[in-house]
């Protein structure tokens, strides 16, 4: 297999999903594989799970090459901050050691959004742009990334803006519409309300949306009027691996 096939792992609420990434073409190099995120999820349990993920491509990535993995959390400089959507006792963790001591191969652990805007400005809808670009995932959470001049600012966090006296992502993000049945068009209220909010305050040349939502982006989308222009996402669920393969490649 070429060289440059770098294993990208995301660590999300229900699964941990890792594949092989072609940094060439910005696309798997082969399927990936997913196993469920365990009940307690702990770093140790999570650790043991990247293992079996690392093992079962052994074969797959290039020797010595680092590892990207994606948590949904403000990852300052490798050590997990926060926890809003995942086990507390992450916070404080030092994931890039422990997953490095545990897989025994230099890991880079990313915030899950800023791995997707990543992989959008190098692959796909932020292709080439050299201005503000704002990405967000629609998710469990709300999932911001912020480029300039295609460099990240990492760790933004803008989900957690307080809105009309709400922490922004129990009223917009996607679980938000599930969880109360919302219509399209209720939906589209609040995410009107959310990004209005954020444009005026950060001026973004160009708005992406993604998450798994992103793949219904025609119901939503076009019921919403940016100053920006707002467009979906185009690697939907593969960017996060996408994205921490490439840092992780780039960090070296
Ligand atoms: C977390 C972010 C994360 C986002 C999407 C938020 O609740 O604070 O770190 O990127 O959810 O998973």
């Amino acid at each position: 297999m070429a060289k440059k096939h770098v294993l990208g792992i995301d660590i999300g609420g229900s699964g941990i999903k890792g594949a092989p990434v072609d940094l060439d073409k910005g696309e798997f190099a082969t399927e990936r594989e997913r196993i469920p995120t365990p009940e307690e999820s702990t770093p140790e349990a999570v650790a043991e799970v990247v293992a079996q993920i690392v093992e079962h491509f052994g074969g797959d990535i290039a020797k010595g090459s680092p590892i990207g993995i994606t948590v949904p959390a403000v990852v300052h400089h490798g050590v997990v901050r926060t926890a809003a959507n995942i086990d507390p006792s992450w916070i404080g963790t030092d994931a890039d050691t422990l997953f490095t001591e545990r897989v025994g191969r230099s890991v880079h652990v990313m915030n899950d959004a800023d791995a997707a805007g990543v992989a959008e400005m190098h692959y796909g809808a932020g292709r080439g742009n050299e201005g503000v670009v704002l990405l967000t995932t629609l998710g469990t959470g709300i999932g911001t990334a912020m480029f300039m001049g295609g460099e990240l600012l990492p760790n933004t966090e803008l989900g957690h803006l307080e809105i009309d006296g709400h922490d922004a992502e129990t009223r917009a993000a996607s679980s938000a519409r599930e969880r109360e049945e919302l219509s399209w068009e209720d939906w589209a209220e609040r995410l009107q309300r959310y990004y209005s909010h954020v444009e005026d305050l950060l001026w973004p040349d160009l708005i992406i949306v993604g998450g798994g939502v992103s793949k219904k982006a025609e119901k939503f989308l076009p019921l919403l009027h940016t100053r920006a222009p707002i467009v979906p996402a185009q690697l939907k669920n593969d960017a996060g691996i996408i994205g921490a393969a490439w840092q992780a490649q780039h960090l070296g």
